[in-house]
């Protein structure tokens, strides 16, 4: 039985999540081919660091990040770090040898997406990319019928994440709330997501993109509590930082073979506290997707009598391995952490048997080449192409 050797860096929400996830993978899944050992956890917070490495079992903490990239008893650089130290990180892992699974968005630029997708392929490092949604195996599902032609040829689609974790202007700001961290508000935070949807579902370029960006909260208290998302943490009401990232985002696009669409993309989208989903319209049929039916796909075909036609609700069930390696019956379902820990079995697998994990540093630098010609487009006012990928996807 073979071990891989784990190191996480950042261990806020994501960093917590990483970690259950290599447990349950490996409980669900069994011990072949890799068992995951949780080695070191790092924060730039002492006390955060600690904290974590206790509660999920990490051998050790830490408060530098080459603290892993160092340690020779790591095969798996695992980067939950704000935006902007993804590049850092993960060109430093590439170059000590490490495999690499990554948050999105993979980096702050397409440039940057690039140059890790370019070393990644030179040193032969497997990546992975945390789009963790399209894990879910009902969206295989819905591949499947449009591969079976099913719905016709795809002419429209609207992808949407909204929520409204961000709606209180009193809650503290945080590293989303800064350019300079983040890189980009929603479509690098959440479009990055429905971007992934549409590339898995569909896999054809998006030609072209017109955005726009709306900052409603233009400022938040100052932080009270260091590391760590906080979500639903008030912070410090005698001082107000600015939040220079936008809180909505509007995208309309065409893609190749005459496609149009829209994304849209909100953390201020009062009551909806978290739906993310498509509707993708084809010749001669449709599907439907949303969060609020997690484990369901709707399926529209345009056959039989006319008065007889509606969607058809299809459940997730055991006939996908995935499912069955968490549960035995149809229609119970998966969530959020069920996918984490797919996502964290997939990079398992893929670096105990050599081979390329899903989705990797090219679909994530795909993906940010869009996010940057959205935030153009935002700047310019104006549709803008979206520019063809470099020598690394
Ligand atoms: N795939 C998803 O569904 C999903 C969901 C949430 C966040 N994310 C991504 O995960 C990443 C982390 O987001 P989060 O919500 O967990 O953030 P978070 O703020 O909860 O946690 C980040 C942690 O990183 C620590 N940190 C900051 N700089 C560091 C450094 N230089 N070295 C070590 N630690 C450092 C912070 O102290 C904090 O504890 C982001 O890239 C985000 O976009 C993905």
């Amino acid at each position: 039985m073979r071990e891989l050797g784990i190191g996480v860096v950042g261990a806020g929400w994501m960093g917590k999540v990483h970690a259950m996830s290599y447990r349950t993978a490996r409980q669900a899944f069994g011990p072949e081919p890799a068992v995951p050992v949780l080695r070191t956890i790092v924060d730039v917070e002492r006390a955060v660091a600690e904290r974590a490495a206790a509660e999920c079992g990490f051998a050790r903490a830490a408060t530098d990040w080459r603290a892993v990239v160092d340690d020779p008893a790591i095969d798996i650089v695992d980067i939950c770090t704000p935006n902007d130290m993804h590049f850092d990180v993960a060109m430093a892992a590439i170059a000590a040898g490490k495999h690499v699974y990554c948050e999105k968005p993979l980096a702050n630029t397409a440039e940057l997406a690039r140059q890790m997708t370019e070393a990644a392929a030179r040193a032969g490092t497997i990546t992975l990319v945390g789009f963790n949604y399209i894990q879910n195996p009902v969206h295989g599902l819905a591949k499947a019928a449009i591969g079976r032609g099913e719905i016709g040829d795809p002419r429209y689609m609207r992808i949407f994440f909204n929520c409204d974790f961000m709606c209180d202007p009193n809650l503290q700001h945080t590293w989303r709330n800064d350019i300079a961290r983040a890189g980009s508000g929603m479509v690098g935070d959440v479009g990055a997501h429905c971007l992934a949807y549409f590339y898995f579902l569909l896999d054809r370029e998006i030609e072209e993109v017109f955005c726009t960006l709306a900052t409603v909260i233009p400022d938040h208290p100052a932080p009270l509590v260091a590391g760590g998302f906080r979500l639903g943490a008030e912070g410090d009401p005698s001082r107000r930082v600015p939040n220079t990232t936008d809180d909505i985002a509007t995208v309309l696009f065409r893609f190749a073979g005459g496609g149009m669409g829209h994304m849209e993309c909100s953390r201020v989208h009062t009551g909806v506290r978290f739906d993310i989903g498509y509707d993708l319209i084809g010749t001669h049929g449709s599907l439907r997707y949303s969060y609020e039916r997690i484990n369901d796909i709707q399926l529209y075909r345009e056959e039989g009598p006319v008065e007889q036609r509606g969607f058809k609700r299809i459940q997730m069930g055991p006939s996908d391995p995935r499912y069955a390696a968490m549960q035995p019956v149809a229609g119970l379902g998966l969530g959020y952490n069920d996918y984490k820990a797919i996502e964290a079995r997939e990079m398992l697998v893929a670096v105990a048997e050599g081979r390329k994990a899903w989705p990797d540093f090219a679909f994530g630098y795909r993906i940010q080449n869009v996010v940057e010609a959205c935030q153009r487009s935002d700047r310019e006012r104006a549709w803008v192409r979206v520019p063809p990928l470099g020598r690394g996807a």
